[in-house]
């Protein structure tokens, strides 16, 4: 696919190449173990078996993977308390882990430098949105170990902008980005596989090749959206290096049909929380970039206070503090949607235009 595909950017490469099933996939496994490689260099990415070597035994590590625990650096996220329930491990068993795990990474300084931190910092990539306008005002795109969150109110572009991720993330890109699959977390019901086939004819990439490479999940309630995670980490794990984008659409839906009312909101707020922790590892853990959409408040009284922006993004302080870049969208003239960063770590505040049209988020005409 490398040879095949490329960027948005050069568009007028894309008209005349077309990449097959079998170039993809063949490229795409290609790409996967290098880049295992790569990661497992710089500790991003070493098996949970590895622990062997310091004393820890294959029975209790398989406990470990059973519940979705796969990587070192997956287990230095989880708390001791949470190692203890897991079935079979005592309390005994759960130290020796622990110790093996200090001992693996070398017993060292909970510090680095900054520099470490650059380095490391280099396995991060972007990918495109489909509109130039809109990865300038992103640094290059929706950054990877990342939660990106793009709320707004309906028709504003979020599916939209899911369904052309779905695509983009598997074309080559800037900084060496090889492409890679997509998991799509659907909770509306909104997802439209024959929503893909344009857009991946707009990339010239081939439409079948497009659709399988995006895995597909629909959650109904707010309990499975959160067991799915468990699934998630388990197929990045499976094919290390090869999903580069995880998409949920719409990160709340469920939760606000699932739980009502106040007397409910300090319970879905812990839920939600677990939900946002489990995207937030995953993200760093594997190197993918992880897109969630969200809704607004409609609430009919709000105009009616003294509250001077009644609409804002939903789910408070827990989306909030776990989202990396958030981003507002709202609507323009015709098929145009303005898009604004609206909490950054590292960009500034700024608004960008785009279109929504048949191939994709697309940059605005005027
Ligand atoms: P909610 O999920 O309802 O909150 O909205 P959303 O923000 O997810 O909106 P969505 O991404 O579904 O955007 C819907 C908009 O995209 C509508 O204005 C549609 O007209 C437009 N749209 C959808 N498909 C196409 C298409 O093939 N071509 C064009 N030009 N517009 C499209
Ligand atoms: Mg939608």
């Amino acid at each position: 696919m490398s040879k095949t595909a490329t960027t948005p950017r050069e568009k007028s490469k894309l008209v005349t190449k077309t990449v097959t099933p079998q170039q993809a996939n063949v490229s795409l496994a290609t790409n996967a173990s290098i880049s295992q490689d790569e990661e497992a260099d710089d500790g991003l990415f070493v098996d949970v078996d590895s622990l062997q070597s310091f004393g820890v035994n294959a029975a209790d590590l398989k406990k470990l993977k059973a519940v979705g625990i796969c990587t070192v650096k997956g287990l230095k996220m989880v708390t001791k308390k949470k190692l203890s329930k897991i079935k079979g491990l005592s309390d005994a068993k759960v130290d020796k882990i622990r110790e093996a795990l200090l001992q693996s990474c070398g017993n060292g300084s909970v510090f680095c430098t900054a520099l470490d931190v650059a380095v490391k910092r280099k396995n991060c990539f972007h990918i495109a949105t489909g509109s130039q306008e809109v990865d300038k005002l992103l640094g290059g795109g929706i950054n990877s170990m990342a939660i990106t969150e793009a709320f707004g109110e309906f028709r504003t572009g979020k599916t939209q902008l899911s369904h052309t991720l779905a695509v983009t993330t598997q074309m080559p890109g800037a900084n060496n980005y090889s492409g890679g699959k997509v998991v799509y977390i659907d909770t509306e019901n909104t997802f439209r596989p024959d929503r893909l086939r344009p857009i991946a004819q707009r990339f010239n990439l081939d439409e079948e090749a497009v659709l399988e490479n995006v895995f597909y999940a629909r959650a109904f309630t707010s309990d499975e959206q959160i067991g799915m995670m468990d699934h998630v980490a388990a197929l990045f794990y499976q094919e290390p290096g090869v999903f580069k984008l995880l998409i949920v659409d719409s990160i709340m839906a469920l939760f606000r049909v699932d739980y009502s009312g106040r007397g409910e909101l300090a319970d879905r707020q812990q839920h939600l929380a677990q939900m946002m922790s489990r995207l937030q590892k995953i993200s760093e853990e594997y190197n993918v970039a992880v897109f969630i959409t969200n809704q607004m408040t409609s609430d009919p009284g709000a105009t009616m206070s003294f509250v001077s922006d009644p609409k804002k993004p939903i789910g408070g302080n827990i989306i909030a503090h776990a989202s990396t870049t958030r981003l507002s969208l709202r609507k323009g003239r015709g098929e145009n949607r303005v898009v604004k960063i609206y909490d950054s770590p590292d960009m500034p505040e700024s608004e960008a235009t785009f279109a929504i049209t048949s191939g994709g988020i697309n940059d605005a005409k005027d």
